[in-house]
């Protein structure tokens, strides 16, 4: 069309002509730009909008020795909206070129947001692949409350880790628990390493030019921070659940004493939880134990959690397999909804203790308020000090509150409905949101309809209510 027919126009026949054009498949998109964070309540730059990621094939090549990692992240994604440019989370790191359906797009880094703007704008719905090509020697994130993720250096070699926003240290990607994605991630690594990552172990190949490659697998979506590749000197061992799971264990070698009691349950502690909570979730299970003093914590990568040093209890091999349902399967919608993992998992423990001749939840809920928290090794006499469904900060999410009054929401639920419900509830949640999200007022609801109660005062009190229950 002709600018000079176009001027003759009338305005209102212009605005119509724009918009006809618009619509027009054919005809130019009119994309605008995704936005760079999810409003996250706690961590509201995390993530990205205006689309949603469906697969992250990961090559990771790192060598030890100089601590160097050369990545290559090919990201499959839907547009949400018509996109001008859309941001990808990334921490450190240089990106060295960045292609939007196989044609070089242009990239700029602003803090921990890369923007990338495709050559062609991105049509609403359109299927896009995305390959970033970046490099460099990933750091650790110290976050809101003082621990440590992210890459994190070991003797011999490294492990990434990310709950909560640490995964942008290692790969770029949309890094909220809201979008989650399934995986190939393919760790390439000097000869005599090991490298362990989530789910199945597809391939281990010698490249021919000294190096070893490691391709795993994940066909069940994942949240990115759960996400993990650890590449050191490890001891793996391999078996099955008395179900059939298989087992891919990796243990750091001066672990390996400490570590075998504990190890030695997973399988029957897996198994126990397809029985309380609903089928095991995911095609493989283990545990990757890190040098002692790693981190300050254990967490429920997916399909394998890592522990850093042997874990001290079989409580918390119990607690990081717990997760493998709640939090991994049934992800969290923001990171307000903590104490749907942290809550559950912790319960888990109570019921493990329960159905294994240890002190039970009545007793535990019981102590707890009689301000006897010694029946939990890990917990303190600041289990009240928030409610688990509020906490008051980002540096709060994995507070004690989250995990211990957390569960005793789950046990003031038990005391309202019964055993029969109760447990009929954790399982239909279970099972119901099985590899999706859901937040806490998705909980209250279907706990409500679940068992037919009316558990209003619970939610009042225990998960929302500021000072001490009772
Ligand atoms: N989610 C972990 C667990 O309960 C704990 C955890 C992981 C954590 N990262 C953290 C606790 C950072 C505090 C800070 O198993
Ligand atoms: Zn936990």
């Amino acid at each position: 069309m002709e600018h000079r027919a176009l001027v003759r126009l009338a305005a209102p026949a212009v605005a119509a002509l724009i918009a006809l054009t618009a619509g027009c498949t054919g005809g130019t998109v009119q994309g605008r730009p995704g936005a760079s964070g999810l409003r996250d309540p706690y961590f509201p730059k995390a993530g990205n909008g205006g689309y949603q990621v469906d697969h992250y094939a990961l090559d990771l090549d790192y060598d030890p020795a100089d601590g160097r990692l050369d990545g290559t992240a090919v990201i499959t994604a839907r547009a949400e909206q018509g996109l001008s440019s859309f941001n990808l989370d990334l921490s450190g790191l240089t990106v060295e070129s960045v292609t939007v359906q196989g044609e070089p797009a242009r990239h700029n880094r602003a803090g921990n947001e890369l923007t990338v703007r495709p050559a062609a704008d991105l049509k609403k719905g359109e299927v896009f692949r995305v390959e970033v090509d970046y490099g460099g020697k990933p750091k650790a994130i110290v976050d809101a409350d003082s621990s440590k993720e992210g890459w994190i250096t070991t003797p011999g070699g490294a492990v990434g880790v990310g709950e909560p926003v640490g995964s942008m240290a290692w790969f770029p990607g949309n890094h909220h628990p809201s979008d989650k994605a399934t995986y190939d991630i393919t760790l390439t690594v000097p000869h005599g390493y090991e490298a362990v990552s989530n789910g199945e172990l597809r391939s281990r190949t010698e490249t021919g030019d000294g190096r070893t490659e490691f391709a795993w697998h994940n066909p069940e979506p994942m949240a990115s921070y759960l996400a993990t590749a650890v590449v050191g000197p490890y001891k793996v061992t391999t078996a099955k659940t008395p179900s059939g799971v298989p087992v891919y264990n990796a243990v750091s070698p001066g672990e390996a004493a400490a570590s075998a009691g504990a190890l030695a349950r997973l399988p029957e502690i897996v198994d126990w939880g397809s029985g309380r909570f609903g089928p095991y979730p995911f095609g493989t299970t283990g545990a990757i134990v890190l040098p002692k003093g790693t981190l300050t914590y254990a967490l429920e990568t997916q399909t394998r959690p890592v522990f850093s040093g042997a874990p001290a209890e079989e409580d918390l091999v119990v607690h990081e397999l717990a997760h493998q349902w709640f939090g991994d399967s049934v992800s969290p919608k923001s990171w307000k909804d903590m104490w749907l993992n942290e809550g559950f998992a912790t319960y888990a423990e109570w019921l493990w203790a329960e159905d294994h001749g240890g002190v039970g939840a009545q007793k535990r809920f019981e102590a707890f308020l009689a301000g006897d928290t010694s029946v939990d090794d890990d917990a303190d006499s600041d289990w009240d000090a928030f409610p688990p469904a509020a906490p008051p900060g980002p540096e709060h999410i994995s507070g004690n509150p989250v995990y211990y009054r957390g569960a005793m929401v789950l046990h003031r639920i038990r005391q309202e409905v019964g055993d029969a419900k109760f447990f009929d509830l954790l399982r239909g949640w279970a099972v119901d949101h099985r590899h999706g999200n859901a937040s806490t007022a998705e909980f209250t609801a279907y706990a409500e309809k679940r068992t037919g109660h009316d558990l209003k005062k619970v939610w009042d009190v225990w998960l929302y209510g500021e000072g001490r229950p009772r």
